[in-house]
């Protein structure tokens, strides 16, 4: 169990927590939910105590582990795969670090043998023999082979070491495990392995995840931070949506009898209640349901930021001519003599499994890396905007956003900037932030303010949902509709690939299918390509 009581938490521009109280429970697993910037990571870090509070406290009961997600890649660098795990418990991995600093001692003194035989005691009660075969079990449930288990982290490439960071995470059956967006680098399978572990986890589970299918299948409450509070709600990610969008409607319509309110609200519950399927969730949500009321039921205060591109002139027909391209990495084929022409309008979804080759081929066209072979050539009157999967490198930086976004403007006047920041709904002292405190989603949304203003006519996107809450990719989704220009993206977001792609390309080692004038549901259901798509993945 842990406990937060009366916790505040002020940074200079703004207020996050104000007296926030809230208990989470084992058996539990909470869906930690809230527009972008309105503080889940800080709040998953006041929790770890990586960070302190202003005022209030967090008690964790005596005795139980916490167990973190890591985000930094490359801090494990040095160490090989299996202790990188291992390391997930740190008391564990203490015990083993000074039991063999004893045991390679040239004068072992008697002193050392009493150490060495408390050490021994402990390292049996925490099942220290199975430690690594527990480790290398993990490792292959996440689809990391035998043969990389000894190699050092840095060998690995950045899929694989992800994945080393979720089994360093879930090692040692943590009392509270806390998660911080863990789906957004992870590969479909892995998705749903971990939403398997996560369902049977018998400990207290606190995850940040703006991906509702994701929620919707392992939540047994959603903990909503929106006015500076965390309101805890049971139920799953549906429930808490449609909930507050009728306590929204009821509220507008403020004439509307109390007793129809009430009836309205109670045929919402039984539909809700008659859908409990997972026994986990159905006793504790049937009880709440029962007392709730609704004045429990808070109505959102997420905003849209507003997206759109404009292009400062239209780009000729001949656009994109991609010739026999192929590039090798770490031995796996990426795309192997691929070839593409890309013409005027068109929105192409770069689809399949294989993320990696998409992001290598980003990385082509923007002249970053070098094919192994091929080439291509961008037409004469493009003026292209990328938007690429990794954007630490921009916000390496402590100018405020407002200076931040002025270097990518032909306008620097701060009035200009600062109505680009309002659309991007930065506003007030807000805009006076260094970019390195900057939340992920608020670190897109610049990216994209910074897009918008080169007027582009065209967009190459990398998985450009990643990090945005659910109001900001509508906004994202509508602008990328709307522009007249040409788009070449890749994106786990299925809707946005069904409402924006006009074209559909699939890249695998051994080939690839390049379908125009077609939706991606059309494609997954046309039975030819089906068909095709066995044959590229034997
Ligand atoms: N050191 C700091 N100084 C000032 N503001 C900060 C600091 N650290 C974070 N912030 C701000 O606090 C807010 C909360 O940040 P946090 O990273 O917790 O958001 P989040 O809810 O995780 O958002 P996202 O969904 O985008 O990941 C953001 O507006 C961020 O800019
Ligand atoms: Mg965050």
């Amino acid at each position: 169990m842990i406990s937060v009581n009366n916790v505040s938490l002020q940074f200079a521009a703004r207020k996050l927590f104000s007296e926030v109280n809230i208990i989470f429970s084992p058996g539990n697993c909470y869906g930690l939910i809230g527009a972008n910037g309105s503080g889940k990571s800080t709040f998953l870090k006041i929790l770890s105590g990586e960070i302190d509070t202003t005022a209030g406290e967090v008690v964790v009961a005596p005795g139980k582990r916490i167990s973190v997600l890591k985000q930094d890649q490359f801090a494990f660098d040095e160490f090989t795969v299996l202790t990188t795990v291992i390391m997930g418990h740190k008391k564990l991995y203490d015990i083993i670090t000074e039991k063999d600093a004893l045991y390679a001692k040239a004068d072992f003194s008697n002193a050392d043998g009493i150490r060495a035989s408390e050490l021994e005691s402990e390292f049996s009660d925490l099942n220290g023999w199975d430690a690594e075969s527990d480790a290398a079990k993990l490792l292959a449930a996440l689809g990391i082979p035998d043969q990389f288990h000894t190699m050092p982290m840095k060998q690995l490439e950045g899929s694989a070491k992800v994945r080393v960071l979720l089994a360093q995470a879930l090692y040692g059956n943590p009392d509270i495990l806390l998660l911080d967006e863990p789906t957004n680098h992870l590969d479909e399978e892995t998705c749903q392995w971990l939403q398997e572990f996560l369902i049977r986890f018998e400990n207290t589970a606190i995850v940040v995840s703006h991906d509702r299918y994701f929620l919707d299948n392992i939540c047994t409450h959603i903990a909503d931070i929106d006015f500076g509070k965390i309101q805890l709600y049971s139920g799953n990610y549906t429930f808490w949506s449609e909930s507050s969008q009728l306590a929204l409607r009821q509220r507008s319509e403020s004439n509307k009898k109390i007793e129809e309110k009430r009836k309205e609200l109670q045929e919402f519950i039984a539909r809700f209640r008659s859908n409990l399927s997972k026994a986990k969730q159905a006793t504790s949500r049937k009880k709440i349901l029962e007392k709730l009321t609704i004045e429990e039921i808070r109505p959102s205060s997420r905003k849209y930021p507003f997206v759109g591109f404009e292009q400062e002139r239209e780009a000729g027909n001949d656009l994109l001519y991609i010739n026999g391209l192929s590039k090798t990495i770490d031995g796996k084929v990426m795309f192997d003599k691929f070839d593409l022409a890309i013409h005027k309008g068109d929105k192409v979804a770069l689809v399949g499994p294989n993320d990696q080759a998409k992001t290598v081929l980003f990385h082509i066209l923007e002249g970053e890396i070098p094919p192994d072979s091929g080439s291509f050539k961008w037409g004469f009157s493009t003026k292209r905007m990328y938007y690429p999967k990794d954007n630490t490198k921009y916000f390496q930086s402590s100018l405020n956003i407002i200076d931040w976004l002025r270097q990518y403007s032909e306008d620097t006047s701060e009035n200009f900037i600062r109505g680009y920041l309002g659309r991007m709904i930065f506003s007030g002292e807000e805009s006076l932030k260094p970019v390195n405190v900057l939340s992920g989603g608020e670190r897109v949304r610049c990216m994209l303010a910074r897009m918008m203003l080169a007027k582009p006519n065209v967009l190459l996107m990398d998985d450009p949902t990643n990090h945005l809450d659910l109001e900001s990719i509508t906004a994202l989704n509508k602008g990328l509709e709307r522009f007249a220009g040409t788009i070449l993206f890749s994106s786990h977001d299925h809707q946005l690939v069904q409402t924006v792609a006009n074209r559909i390309v699939e890249i695998t080692d051994k080939g690839w299918i390049d379908r125009a004038g077609m939706t991606f549901d059309d494609y997954l259901a046309d039975e030819r390509i089906k068909e095709q798509r066995q044959a590229l993945y034997v």
